[in-house]
């Protein structure tokens, strides 16, 4: 299989600029979730693939790539971007296919990974260093400068999103990066190498070598010459990742998803909330790293939530990614299972509303009905755990103080979100929460390349998205001149 309309062979690494086969010759299967057939076959990076490109990384780095300017690195990216766009049917179409994503949902990536190039070739001129007043005599001043080769792993869930958050700013800042894609899902990792290639990227300042976590990813974390990693998944993942970079002492930046909350007041403008409150937990098929999968509302709107949302509930129906329902599938059979046992630890607790798969979805597929349920203690591992599911769970709770308690009281602090008319109410909160981010009479608002994103706690450190992300991808030097 080519990958239409670029015709390249998803078997196959882009290492220094050419498409090859992994050294091994092996391969993995690809499977698409909506129905469960095999896609095609892509490469089985290892070691030695990840040493390549590394090697054609640094050699970037320290060749024209690294000399180019912050102008000519953000034309590039704003060309990456025009091709992003050109191509968004073709693109949209494979990460459906590949992720199980609904077709709009889909087309939303690929406008995300478009906005990603265009803002980070904006921004990055207007990264600027400092002069700092010191002695008489010294004149003091400060460089941003490249890591030099960023390492970038990235999950299923958002592909498109999280190489254009990760991949763009490491570029925009003058990084030469080697792109991990993961096994269930790297077509568009592949077709983004190639329109990079195409825009002009010079030879190896991008790599994208497919392959299992524990060989090409374990490989490219432990890479002796790799000097920044980045790293979207599971928090044991996480935990290995960053144990690994303390060997050789390089920074790392996690994001590890969350269990994000939303707080709803009795003084809640339940009308314009409830779209959020469901859509924020079954976009993706609630495979989001922000998902939010707690929501907590107040006694006095209580009832009235939990019987809107399971109206809500009761009409989400699941199907294949192409036929652009609400929901699709999850990534895979082992997904479903990891969520359908979350669902049955739920077997005790008060299941208001299932949605519906629909009666014609492939049997190979890996569906799962979306589950709401109610009067869940904050304690019960399904307003614990991080489920990656479309499934949400609502807590009644008094009042503020009892709603910051539960709302802080799991191991994550990605995303927030309070529902309030109360003026005050926002402010404390907003500082309060143990998030990331914090949303106020809104969720996510529109997922914007322009906010900074980032957790606490276990759900990651460091901050990629928005001009936040070129400080982490560059280190700083000071330089001090004493001219008398
Ligand atoms: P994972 O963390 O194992 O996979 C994410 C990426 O890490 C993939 O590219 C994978 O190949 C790579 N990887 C795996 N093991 C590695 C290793 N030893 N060294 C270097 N790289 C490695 O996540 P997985 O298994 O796909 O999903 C498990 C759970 O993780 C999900 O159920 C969900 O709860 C969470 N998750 C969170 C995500 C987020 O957006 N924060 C994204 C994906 C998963
Ligand atoms: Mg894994």
């Amino acid at each position: 299989m080519l990958l239409r309309p670029l015709d390249i062979d998803p078997s196959h690494c882009l290492i220094d600029g050419r498409w090859r086969g992994p050294a091994s010759g092996q391969t993995l299967p690809l499977i698409n979730p909506s129905d469960g057939s095999i896609l095609c076959e892509i490469a089985r990076g290892d070691a030695s693939d990840i040493d390549r490109a590394v090697g054609a990384a640094r050699a970037a780095f320290e060749g024209p790539w690294g000399k180019a300017t912050a102008v000519e690195r953000g034309r590039i990216l704003q060309r990456i971007g025009g091709l992003v766009v050109e191509n968004i049917d073709e693109l949209a179409q494979l990460e459906a296919l590949d992720v199980g994503k609904p077709l709009t949902q889909a087309r939303a990536d690929v406008v995300a990974l478009a906005r990603y190039m265009e803002f980070y070739a904006g921004s990055v001129d207007k990264l600027h260093g400092q002069t700092i007043p010191y002695l008489e005599g010294y004149t003091v001043y400060t460089l941003r400068e490249a890591h030099g080769v960023t390492g970038h792993i990235i999950p299923w869930n958002y592909p498109m999103q999280i190489i254009g958050r990760s991949v763009g700013a490491a570029l925009a800042t003058g990084n030469a990066a080697v792109l991990k894609p993961a096994e269930e899902a790297c077509l568009t990792a592949l077709a983004f190498g190639e329109l990079a290639r195409r825009a002009g990227l010079p030879d190896g300042a991008l790599n994208v070598v497919p392959g299992l976590g524990a060989e090409a990813g374990a490989a490219l974390t432990a890479h002796r010459d790799v000097d920044h990693i980045s790293f979207t998944g599971s928090v044991s993942t996480g935990r290995l990742i960053q144990r690994t970079a303390a060997e050789h002492i390089i920074p790392v930046t996690l994001e590890l998803g969350g269990k994000s909350p939303q707080l709803v007041f009795d003084d809640a403008d339940i009308d314009a909330a409830l779209p959020f409150l469901v859509n924020a937990g079954i976009q993706n098929a609630g495979q989001t790293c922000s998902a939010s999968s707690r929501i907590l509302v107040q006694r006095g709107v209580y009832d009235q939530v939990v019987a809107r949302m399971a109206e809500r509930y009761s009409a989400l129906r699941a199907g294949p990614a192409l036929s652009d329902l609400s929901v699709g599938p999850l990534v895979s059979a082992r997904q479903k299972e990891i969520v359908e046992g979350f669902i049955a630890k739920g077997a005790d607790l008060n299941l208001v509303a299932r949605g519906q798969v629909v009666t014609d979805a492939p049997a190979g597929g890996a569906y799962v009905a979306p589950a709401l349920f109610a009067d869940v203690p904050a304690d019960h591992t399904l307003a614990q755990d991080e489920i990656f599911g479309p499934v949400q769970v609502i807590i009644p709770f008094e009042d503020e103080a009892e709603a910051l308690a539960i709302a802080n009281g799991t191991a994550y602090g990605l995303v927030a979100s309070v529902w309030t008319q109360n003026g005050a109410r926002q402010m404390r909160l907003a500082r309060a929460l143990r998030s990331g981010q914090v949303f106020l009479n809104n969720y996510g608002a529109g997922g914007g390349v322009e906010l900074p994103f980032g957790g606490s706690g276990l759900s990651g450190h460091g901050r990629e998205k928005g001009f936040e992300a070129l400080y982490g991808f560059t280190t700083l030097k000071t330089v001090a001149a004493y001219h008398g």
